[in-house]
């Protein structure tokens, strides 16, 4: 697995070139997208036209990111964002995990714990005086792009939780993406996010929850095997993946085998990404991609058991459907509390981002999880009183 080259698309001036090329080409692309999804088949026949042609776009777009290394939105990790600047969340420091947590695979000479920004939802929440659910949510951007804060779209999923569910706090971590810091710059963020509400804040672990989305809904899983493997701090109460990325050896494949290519890219907006692996990697030898911290969904058996309750969500148009199918089936041969809700016609990130389809998919997914985080309250509360 030894590929280390960046593809030309990384360099300047050639790197400039094609962004040009790319987005000077869509004045004839977007009117040809128009013409021929009202004309002929759609990838999906109830996505609307609107719908067909944004999904084309963002998938035209994504390369600028996925093989240019371009970070869109990416926030500084120094800044303290003033209050006046939020409407819906409070700013705070998440402060670097104490050393004595960090082992193993989080451990490294190059890539240390650092302070990181946070935000509270909703805005002058106190988490410390919390008596129910308390969120942990880590955003997606294939670590290559977006951030935590209220303005990013996907933080539409934390909105929605703790406006409607019994998760009334949230705390979403601004983790280090991988043109900041590689490998395990994530975990230890992750790390540092979920120690500050057991260290700092006192919380019980029984009544958190690990909330992620795309790359986000990959660090949920990495922070949960090291706490599970290296036992260092007492493991959640459960955890919810969207849409998430879970195999990072199949960009390797890809380029080696075609015929392992993920399903539905031709509908989702997806591209598939050697970069987002290359950058995330940095030092380390490729081989670890297909270790279990890092591609959940390669994990051998009974490596799931024990595991707290699990809620996956994923489209049926989605690039990533194989990969959580994978993980779900093998969570359920190690005897987990798995919930799979896998919504038709969504494509990828569709709870997160309002721009892909569809509006209906989205509703029964917001339900769900409203219901499942009702009854795990239930739980939590019924176990508390015991
Ligand atoms: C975070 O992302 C949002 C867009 O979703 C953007 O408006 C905002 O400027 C970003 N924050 C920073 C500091 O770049």
């Amino acid at each position: 697995m030894k590929q280390r080259k960046l593809a030309w698309t990384y360099y300047q001036p050639l790197k400039g070139l094609y962004i040009t090329a790319r987005l000077l080409a869509l004045l004839a692309l977007v009117p040809s997208w128009t013409v021929y999804y009202t004309l002929f088949k759609r990838p999906r026949p109830s996505w609307t036209l609107k719908e067909c042609v944004l999904v084309r776009l963002i998938h035209w777009i994504m390369p600028l990111n996925a093989h240019c290394g371009i970070s869109p939105l990416k926030t500084s990790k120094a800044r303290e964002v003033p209050q006046s600047e939020l409407k819906e969340s409070t700013f705070v420091w998440i402060e670097p995990a104490d050393s004595k947590f960090v082992v193993g695979i989080a451990k490294d000479d190059k890539v240390l714990p650092q302070r990181i920004p946070g935000y509270v939802w909703p805005k002058g929440a106190d988490i410390a005086s919390e008596t129910g659910l308390v969120g942990l949510w880590f955003h997606g951007g294939g670590y290559m792009m977006g951030n935590a804060t209220e303005s990013y779209e996907e933080s539409n999923i934390p909105r929605l939780i703790q406006r409607h569910s019994k998760m009334k706090t949230i705390l979403a971590v601004d983790y280090r993406l991988s043109s900041e810091d590689c490998h395990p710059a994530q975990l230890l963020d992750a790390l540092s996010g979920y120690s500050c509400l057991v260290n700092t804040l006192g919380m019980d672990p029984a009544r958190i929850v690990l909330l992620g989305a795309c790359a986000g809904g990959h660090l949920v899983p990495l922070l949960m095997r090291y706490l599970y493997e290296e036992k260092v701090l007492p493991p959640p109460a459960a955890a919810m993946l969207f849409s998430p990325w879970l195999d990072m050896v199949i960009d390797f494949e890809i380029i080696k085998d075609q015929s392992r290519v993920r399903p539905n890219t031709e509908v989702d907006m997806l591209s598939s990404s050697h970069l987002a692996n290359l950058l995330f990697l940095g030092h380390h030898s490729a081989e670890i991609l297909g270790s279990p911290y890092l591609s959940a969904n390669r994990t051998p058996s009974d490596g799931f058991k024990d595991y707290p309750p699990i809620f996956v969500s994923v489209g049926d148009a989605e690039a990533f459907k194989r990969e959580c199918d994978e993980l779900v089936d093998k969570l359920r041969k190690d005897g987990v509390d798995v919930t799979y809700d896998v919504q038709k016609d969504a494509a990828h990130d569709f709870w997160g981002a309002l721009v892909v389809p569809n509006d209906a998919a989205r509703a029964r997914l917001a339900e769900n999880v409203y219901q499942w985080l009702a009854e795990l309250d239930g739980q939590a509360r019924k176990v508390a009183s015991a």
